[in-house]
């Protein structure tokens, strides 16, 4: 029996996929959610339009600083390991969020295999939380799902060399499945509104939210743009709201589905964007992106300029803005059955 812990709304993306690919190999999976993403629109909208298993424990974490935060989760999730009967065979993680850490270190000193999948991606940035949630993660996995070949060189660098297996990337999957089910599951019309030359942006990482005058300073950039920008707003930025000025091509919304953003993205003609998940999309979409920050971990992404870095101390995000792609699309992370193939080395592993 495997256990799966996600909390945060990537995880449930990623897990719509792995987890029926779990059921199809008919392997047994107990969910938990942490409740590190709460909010309606950035939790239950997720699970119902996905059709994820139902958690079986909802931790109900909520938010914290990051010691509060995954201490809460390992307690809880120590707690529920021990109540079970059956033999753990492994404990599933995605990613870089804190509930991944919370669940690498728990499971690892209960010598319950830790399973990673998004193994080996690194932005060599140690203030991002992210980073070191990873390289920890990564370190106690007994199992290693990469998207890439260059996430699989890395942890060779760091002497991670057995158990590790180049599957593409699961958001792949999830990106093809999805995309194929979005026009029938919603409809962005009331967002779209008639605009043209959409930009999609989302914005949400703590150095460049968490700072008022940073966070400012870049909507001012972009307002510079000849584009309308559609702003899905995640809850970390309520609490700068009110004190923003917002330029008018920026059109704030409330956190999308996955259906929405899919067809949004679809119909945009770039992106703007400090998540790591978006990055991707944008690429398998087809779409010019540019991501504010100083690196990231989808290094492939910039190749040909489909990907630029930008960070708010340059000021030649118009001159990103402009420039185009400088050589052809190439499929990147996998062809989209990253999920089928970890789901058969899973039951390879540990489930005979
Ligand atoms: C987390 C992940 C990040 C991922 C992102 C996806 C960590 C360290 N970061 O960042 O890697 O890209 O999720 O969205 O785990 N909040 C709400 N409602 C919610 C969730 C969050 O209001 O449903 C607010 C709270 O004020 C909270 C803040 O957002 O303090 C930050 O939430 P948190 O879970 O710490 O991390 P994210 O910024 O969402």
């Amino acid at each position: 029996m495997i256990i799966t812990l996600i909390g945060a709304r990537p995880q449930f993306v990623k897990a719509a996929v792995v987890s029926h690919a779990l059921l199809n190999e008919g392997i047994e999976e107990i969910i938990i959610h942490s409740g590190q993403h709460y909010d309606e629109r950035m939790s239950n909208v997720f699970w119902d339009d996905l059709k994820i298993p139902k958690p079986l424990y909802n931790m109900q974490i909520g938010s914290g600083s990051h010691a509060v935060q995954t201490a809460q989760m390992m307690i809880a999730l120590e707690e529920i390991i021990l109540k079970q009967k059956k033999n753990i065979d492994g404990l599933l993680l995605y990613g870089d969020t804190n509930t991944t850490v919370a669940g690498s270190l728990t499971a690892a000193k209960m010598n319950i295999p830790v399973i990673h999948i998004e193994a080996g991606l690194r932005s060599f940035n140690r203030e991002m939380p992210e980073e070191i949630n990873r390289v920890v993660t990564d370190h106690l996995s007994a199992l290693l799902f990469c998207p890439s070949e260059s996430a699989v060189e890395q942890l060779k660098k760091e002497g991670i060399t057995s158990n590790v297996y180049n599957v593409g990337d699961v958001m792949y999957d999830s990106f093809i499945t999805f995309s194929e089910l979005a026009p029938r599951n919603a409809d962005i019309s009331h967002i779209i509104n008639g605009l043209s030359s959409i930009t999609l942006l989302t914005l949400h990482r703590p150095v460049n939210t968490d700072n008022a005058e940073v966070l400012q300073q870049i909507i001012m950039q972009l307002g510079s743009l000849p584009t309308h920008l559609i702003w899905p707003v995640h809850p970390r930025n309520r609490v700068h709201m009110e004190k923003l000025r917002i330029p008018g091509n920026i059109k704030m919304i409330e956190p999308l589905s996955y259906f929405e953003m899919l067809l949004l993205l679809e119909k945009c003609e770039k992106v703007i964007t400090d998540s790591g998940g978006l990055q991707k999309e944008a690429y398998w979409a087809k779409k010019p992106c540019i991501t504010i920050r100083g690196e990231t971990e989808w290094i492939e992404t910039l190749e040909g300029d489909w990907n630029q870095l930008y960070s708010v101390v340059s000021n030649s995000l118009g001159d990103k803005f402009r420039k185009g792609p400088t050589s052809p699309w190439m499929p990147l992370y996998g062809n989209g059955n990253a999920s089928e193939r970890i789901a058969q080395i899973i039951k390879d592993k540990f489930c005979q």
